[in-house]
Formats: C-alpha cells, structure tokens, sequence
C-alpha cells in the first residue's frame, strides 16, 4: 500500500480531472499539435495522474506514454495502462524512439539543477532527431506575482479551494519551487543545450517552450 502524500492531495483538489483535460486541450491546440501526424509517438513525463495524456488521447494521437514516479497518481490515472512509474532522470525508452517529449510542471519538482540538467538530457536521448520537446513550467511573471501575494492572504485561501489547493502545493514544494522560479537565466541556457527554441513565451506565470534537439 503507497502512502498519498499532502502534495499529492492538494494536486487532486486544485483541479478535477476534467478541468485540467479542458486546460491541456487548450494548451496543445494553442501549440498547433491538433494539426500534427496522429502517429506521432509522445512521452510525457511528469505526467502526474494523467490528464495530458487524455488530452493527447482526445486530439486523435494514439501512441501515447506517460512516465510519473507517485504510484498513486498513476494508478488514478484513467490511463494508468499506457503509464509508467519511473524516474524523468532515467527513462525507460529506447534512444531516438519518441517524436515528442513533453513536460507540463515536472521539472520544478526535481530535487537539484542537475536533476533538471539530467531529465532534460534523457528526454533530448529519446527524441528522433527530427522530434519536438515541449516544455511548461512556472515562470515568474507579474502574473505568478500577484498569484503569490493572493495566496498568502488566509482569507483568499478560506474563500477559495482553488487558491487553498494552490498554495498548499507551493507550500509543499516550496524550496525546488523557489529554486526554480530563481534560475530563470540558468533554466533557458540549460535547455539551449539540448534543444534549439522554435516557441519561448512567457506569460500567465507560465514558460512555454518548444523545440529541436540539437543535432549531436
Ligand atoms: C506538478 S505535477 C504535474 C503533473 C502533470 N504533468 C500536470 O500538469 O498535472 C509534478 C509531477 O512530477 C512528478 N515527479 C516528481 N519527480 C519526478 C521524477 N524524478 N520522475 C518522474 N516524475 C516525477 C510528481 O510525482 C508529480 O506528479
């Protein structure tokens, strides 16, 4: 039996499954995926309880893995068959088998920068050389800003089960959280590495990048 950690619980409550596929629809609609091959072959790591892959699913792609490494998510991940529990530092998929890798808000959860530098390197590994990475992680904007201040006021966090979930979670994962959202330089010249930027926005508290893997 696998403990549900508070993160874990706080993650559950802050949207149900069927906001967060209505929120994944929209971002990958925004990238231009619905237009993409539905053969495409997409890892998504860090894909929590799953509701990016169901998004994936919903847009037509059927080649579609998930890698997490909480148990419980993936066993309450609908998709639970096409997921694995395992590490984004060392993923189990062969090299040059994926035409996409992506990550929606995993990256920030990895203990050190050389985790990050780590998974980064697996996900340019099992890319094919003609394959895109998505990358969608917390990115301090104005935006993000006033998120924070809302959410260290008690009586926003009583009025609202949203924001209370929110910042339960950043409570949780406060120090790889701070840490991350401090190395905004350190993050794009680490991702530069590996991969050439096609897409970088920044906004709503979020970075969206997607791009090439570099040629080796
Ligand atoms: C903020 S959640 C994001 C989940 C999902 N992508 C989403 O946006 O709803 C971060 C996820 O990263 C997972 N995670 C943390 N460290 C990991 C690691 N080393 N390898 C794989 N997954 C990891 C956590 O279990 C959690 O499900």
């Amino acid at each position: 039996m696998t403990e549900t950690t508070a993160w874990e619980v706080a993650y559950q409550r802050f949207e149900t499954p069927e906001q967060e596929r209505r929120k994944f629809l929209r971002r990958l609609r925004s990238l231009g995926a619905h237009r993409w091959d539905r053969r495409t072959g997409v890892l998504e790591i860090c894909s929590g309880r799953g509701s990016g892959l169901v998004a994936w699913r919903a847009l037509g792609f059927r080649d579609v893995y998930g890698l997490d490494l909480s148990v419980a998510l993936v066993m309450a991940s609908d998709l639970h068959r096409s997921s694995v529990v395992g590490d984004a530092r060392r993923l189990p998929f062969r090299t040059a088998s994926r035409d996409v890798a992506i990550v929606q808000g995993g990256l920030h959860h990895l203990p050190e920068f050389d985790d990050v530098r780590a998974a980064l390197a697996e996900m340019r590994r099992v890319l094919k050389p003609d394959g895109r990475v998505i990358i969608i992680e917390p990115w301090l904007t104005p935006f993000l800003r006033v998120v924070h201040f809302v959410t260290a006021q008690p009586l926003a966090r009583a009025m609202s089960n949203t924001l209370d979930a929110f910042a339960a979670m950043t409570d949780e994962e406060r120090p790889t959280y701070e840490a991350w959202l401090a190395r905004r330089d350190q993050i794009l010249a680490t991702v530069a590495v590996d991969f050439e930027p096609v897409v970088v926005r920044k906004r709503w508290g979020k970075l969206v990048f997607v791009g090439r893997p570099r040629p080796r």
